[in-house]
């Protein structure tokens, strides 16, 4: 069976997963949304209070499996149907896949075109109209048709090269080098954002936080986002756990990738206000696409050196998407590997090969194909809700049912203490969030849109 061969590559690895487009494209819109600093802090209990115990409970399940996600629930109840989580956990990571690759396109055309193309040959002079027209021409990159599906099938290669070149010299290796550069990008890009003229106001929306500002809804929304940025209940986390050594101490693993993952969007948070409110667009739409491929390319537009700041970014949301796209498509991959017997060549292939044709249609659902709705959804927003808000928080909710109340009772203390040769002072109190206070929540979640 497949490992990482080092601590720091595991780390890198299960960092880079949990590290990606939730951070960089999700988190800033879900905290200009929610009240700024108020849900910094209630996204904060989130990833501590529920977020690591839930993240242990993957890493217990797929540790002991050392094999798929539906293969890891076998092992534990063989005779039962709880392999149909892991399950769950396969298809949600699959129709992710299909739309992340898309966004993965778009980044690696935008990084291109920061240098090479004319993305910002079209640069506004500073007034309205100027601006307008440029982020008019932003619109055309997303919503053309054949750039985007060239740049998808590209990221589609790029991934299942890596995939092709296995667990230690490919996904752990391309993460040993992606993960740090990140992180020194990140960094670069900080000192840069707040030192710029009228950073403060930005920061202070961040990070000050409104108590009345805390809503139900506020809650709801801080609990999804640290599911989906921890990559929880998608079967990425039983996989990536099964190639983990004996010796790996499960807790400090997963407080250490949760605590890494926070850090990089409150990092990103510190990037985007600082210079969002400095260009004095505190007030414009900040959500996903708009964001990062509009809001953000104007900014550059206005500084010095913007080809080399846009490139760099854009440099930075590759590393993110791509190392989270490996750990996305490696969760079929060890599947197709494992219960049907496939070579490593032919699984991958057999993952990616159909992911040209899906990923495509979600493309074109942003462009020519805009107009076919399913349950008033384009292709690309019903993946991602079908995915995000419903199989995910199922996924999990299950997950926690399963091993807080029906797998053997020392699987977790076992797992947790690799079978007693460790101490850990956290079993108890673990179980008890994952037997009660995590589902609870989790089914709050899941129902709350119908009380809307
Ligand atoms: N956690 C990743 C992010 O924040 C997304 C992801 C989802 C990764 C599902 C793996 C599995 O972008």
């Amino acid at each position: 069976m497949a490992q990482f061969a080092s601590k720091l590559g595991l780390i890198a690895a299960t960092v880079g997963s949990a590290v990606g487009l939730g951070n960089v494209w999700r988190f800033p819109a879900e905290a200009q949304a929610n009240g700024g600093g108020a849900f910094l802090i209630v996204y904060l209990f989130c990833v501590l209070l529920l977020g690591i115990p839930v993240m242990l409970g993957e890493f217990a399940i797929g540790r002991n499996g050392a094999t798929d996600a539906v293969g890891a629930y076998k092992k534990i109840a063989p005779a039962k149907s709880w392999w149909i989580v892991g399950l769950i956990g396969i298809i949600a990571s699959y129709m992710i896949l299909c739309f992340y690759t898309v966004v993965t396109g778009w980044t690696l055309e935008y990084m291109v075109n920061s240098v090479f193309g004319d993305l910002y040959s079209n640069i506004g002079q500073g007034s309205d109209a100027a601006d307008a027209a440029f982020a008019g021409s932003m619109n055309e990159y997303i919503k053309s048709d054949w750039a985007p599906l060239i740049y998808t099938a590209i990221s589609i290669a790029i991934t299942a090269g890596v995939l092709l070149m296995g667990v230690e010299k490919g996904i752990e290796r391309v993460s040993n080098i992606m993960m740090p550069a990140l992180f020194i990008l990140l960094i670069i890009f900080c000192f840069a954002s707040l030192s710029l003229p009228g950073a403060g106001q930005g920061v202070e929306f961040f990070l000050w936080p409104d108590f009345s500002k805390i809503t139900p809804m506020v809650v709801i929304n801080a609990l999804g986002q640290a599911f989906f940025s921890l990559s929880l209940g998608m079967g990425v986390l039983y996989t990536y756990a099964g190639y983990f050594p004996k010796q790996t101490k499960l807790a400090q693993t997963a407080t250490t990738v949760s605590l890494l993952d926070l850090m990089v969007s409150v990092m990103m948070g510190l990037i985007i206000f600082p210079a969002v409110a400095s260009f004095g667009m505190m007030g414009s739409d900040l959500e996903g696409s708009t964001l990062v491929f509009i809001t953000l390319p104007e900014i550059f537009e206005q500084m010095p050196g913007t080809k080399l700041w846009s490139l760099l970014f854009f440099m930075l949301l590759l590393f993110a998407a791509l190392t989270s796209v490996i750990s996305i498509a490696e969760v079929s991959v060890r599947l197709f590997q494992d219960r049907l017997k496939m070579s490593r060549l032919k699984a991958v292939l057999t993952v990616m090969l159909p992911l040209l044709g899906l990923s495509a249609v979600c493309s074109l659902s942003q462009g020519s194909l805009s107009d076919v709705k399913v349950f008033g959804m384009d292709f690309f927003t019903l993946f991602d809700t079908v995915a995000s808000n419903i199989l995910l928080p199922v996924g999990s909710l299950l997950m926690c049912i399963f091993l807080g109340w029906f797998a053997p009772r020392n699987l977790l203390p076992d797992q947790l203490t690799n079978n007693g040769s460790l101490r850990c002072r956290v079993v108890k109190p673990v179980m008890f969030l994952i037997k009660w206070v995590a589902p609870i929540a989790i089914l709050i979640i899941l129902i709350s849109p119908l009380l809307k």
